[in-house]
């Protein structure tokens, strides 16, 4: 038997769940990174420890549903040691996905830093293309000419929202160019410092996408890479008849305890001089508890997004979060979107609406295919369709 079905109402819950628990980490992250007014950005805590203490946290939430799954102590004692310890082959294979997991969060730190939620929000949403292409080189799988299609509706809903975000910008940095050529006699220093100001917002919301369209490869790799491995059937001797949740447990402390490694590496590597200095906690607050327990409950969702849906259903999820980001930033903030902004995102929703559609299809016509395979006379070259269940057969 393969990947245990899941109802169509759970499915929805863990869908949901899955959409606000990625809005309120973009929200709250976005919030705790904001320079409070009479501080200065050094008071801010080392988003690298933040991504660590997470890590930490998705380790003890997923021991202590493995724990709920047992019910009982030295059960979970030893299947800790059989299955992580001696299994010390399987758990090195998901030391891969952590590595790009931690570069992921670490880049949607500088992201955030530098975009608004709703534009690093929509900037992401790339990661549909980038999964895209990493499953066609990965697992073979074949778009259909309406996938690719809304693929592209996405690609002009993204760039929709990101010119009504730079152009005001640019034009705010030519503007002043002539405002300075005019009043060049009158207050020359001021002028030039405020071009730069604005030569900075915009070097800063360019990386800033740089750096999203980075953690949209990092989050194909990783996504698929851990589908693949959850989904695979457990050989029954080797399961010690522990339930397909019990395995999706382990699975997330294998990760956890290689993302964990590398996430002490990267507060080493990006903050090792500062925390030196100040503390590893230094600048926590509720806030920055809030963030870690947050993205903790994110990680155990997506766990069981990628076991029981797919990486598909995941990214539609976090777009979804887009709309409700939107919503959050104009309500915390007051902050007005112009109309190509609303365009840019229903194009985006849009588009993720026809790819839905287009993969049931797909999934529709690979159940046919398969069928007619199984009768149809040896010698058939028809090319693998990837279909979420058949992931590991790809
Ligand atoms: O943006 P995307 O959906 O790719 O992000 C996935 C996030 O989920 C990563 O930050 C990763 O740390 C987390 N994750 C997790 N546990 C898993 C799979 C992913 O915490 N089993």
């Amino acid at each position: 038997m393969g990947t245990e079905e899941m109802s169509k109402p759970w499915k929805m819950v863990l869908f949901c769940s899955l959409t606000i628990v990625t809005t309120a980490n973009i929200v709250c992250m976005n919030l705790s990174r904001t320079v409070q007014p009479g501080t200065d950005k050094s008071s801010l805590y080392y988003s690298s420890t933040s991504v660590f203490c997470a890590e930490l946290t998705k380790i003890a939430l997923s021991t202590s549903l493995l724990m709920f799954e047992l019910r009982s102590f030295s059960r979970l004692k030893d299947v800790l040691r059989n299955e992580i310890l001696m299994q010390w082959r399987e758990t090195i294979k998901l030391s891969v996905p952590a590595i790009v997991y931690v570069i992921q969060n670490n880049l949607s730190f500088f992201a955030l830093g530098n975009l608004d939620p709703a534009t690093y929000q929509v900037t992401y949403q790339l990661k549909l293309l980038t999964t895209a292409l990493v499953m066609r080189v990965l697992l073979g799988k074949i778009l259909s000419n309406k996938q690719w299609g809304a693929l592209f509706v996405l690609l002009i809903g993204v760039c929709l929202v990101e010119v009504e975000k730079i152009v005001p910008v640019a034009s705010d940095v030519s503007a002043h160019a002539h405002a300075t050529g005019l009043k060049a006699q009158r207050g020359e220093d001021r002028e030039s410092s405020r071009a730069l100001e604005s030569a900075n917002a915009s070097f800063a919301i360019i990386s800033g996408i740089m750096a999203t369209i980075g953690m949209t490869f990092c989050s194909a790799f990783a996504g698929v890479y851990f589908e693949k491995m959850v989904r695979s059937q457990p050989n029954k001797n080797r399961s010690n008849g522990l339930s397909e949740l019990s395995l999706l447990w382990i699975k997330n402390i294998q990760l956890y305890i290689f993302s964990c490694v590398s996430a002490l590496g990267a507060c080493w590597l990006n903050d090792g001089a500062n925390i030196a200095q100040n503390g590893f906690f230094h600048g926590y607050n509720t806030l920055t508890v809030v963030v870690v327990l947050i993205g903790s409950a994110g990680g155990t969702a997506t766990a069981l997004m990628l076991k029981y849906l797919d990486n598909i259903y995941k990214n539609f999820a976090s777009s979804m979060s887009l709309v409700l980001a939107s919503i959050c930033s104009f309500l915390l903030t007051g902050q007005l979107y112009g109309p190509k902004f609303f365009l840019g995102s229903f194009l985006v929703c849009f588009s993720l609406f026809i790819y839905q559609s287009a993969s049931t299809t797909a999934a529709a016509k690979s159940r046919t295919t398969s069928d007619q395979a199984q009768i149809s006379p040896k010698g058939s070259t028809s090319l693998p369709i990837y279909t979420p269940n058949n992931i590991t057969k790809a």
